[in-house]
């Protein structure tokens, strides 16, 4: 019997080392079963978009429009959810089955997170509950921690807050800066967003109210 493959659809913003650290893995047939089927980037002009094609993965830019300027809380928050019904129909057209954030820097409306509960993951430069939001590299740092690393986690309504599917630790030194943190964490994370996506697809995580299982 043919095993079924998950289409994988990726959000991005920007640089999109993640996005790619995943198709290649895809790539090379350490995700078995998957296929990344689109990327799509809430600005035009993020380098992930060119480096999808690339690898000969589809790119779309649908423009938000900036809708997050809109000073009424009320009007800002139909607008992200109509942005996010754009965002779900070109999902729905491929029949992604898994939603990946990576670098995606826009809020995902409660409609999103619902559609595809289970189903989103996102990757946060910092080990979760420690430094959510922006620039969590040199919260990190400032907060003068001796340890910083990376987060895969489910996305739930709350930011950076959904259960936690893998972690990695890395240590901070006297001397870095944020960049310096931020590379070592980088590279942890090309490692973790992978490894949870395999794990994903081969349907080994098993999620219980706050807690993943990985199973055997
Ligand atoms: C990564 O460090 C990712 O963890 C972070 O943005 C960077 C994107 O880089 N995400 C967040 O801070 C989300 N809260 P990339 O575009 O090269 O993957």
């Amino acid at each position: 019997m043919e095993s079924k493959v998950f289409s994988i659809g990726i959000l991005v913003s920007g640089r999109g080392s993640n996005m790619e650290a995943v198709i290649r893995k895809v790539e090379e047939g350490y995700i078995k079963n998957a296929k990344v089927v689109v990327v799509i980037s809430s600005r035009r002009d993020a380098p992930a978009l060119e480096k999808a094609r690339a690898h000969g993965v589809e790119a779309l830019f649908i423009d938000p429009k900036d809708f997050w300027k809109e000073p009424d809380y009320e009007r800002r928050e139909k607008l992200r959810e109509e942005y996010d019904r754009k965002i779900i129909a070109e999902l729905e057209k491929r029949n992604v089955d898994l939603v990946l954030l990576a670098g995606y820097m826009l809020k995902l409306s409660p409609h999103f997170i619902r559609k595809y509960k289970g189903k989103i993951m996102n990757i946060h430069p910092s080990l979760l509950p420690a430094f959510p939001g922006l620039n969590a590299q040199k919260q990190a740092l400032e907060y003068g921690v001796k340890y910083a690393g990376c987060t895969v986690h489910f996305v739930e309504e709350e930011v950076d807050h959904g259960p936690i599917i893998l972690q990695a630790v890395v240590p901070v030194y006297d001397d870095d800066t944020v960049e310096t943190l931020s590379e070592r964490i980088l590279e942890k994370e090309h490692e973790i967003y992978p490894e949870a996506v395999k794990l994903y697809v081969e349907g080994k995580l098993e999620v219980s109210g706050r807690k993943v299982r990985i199973k055997a």
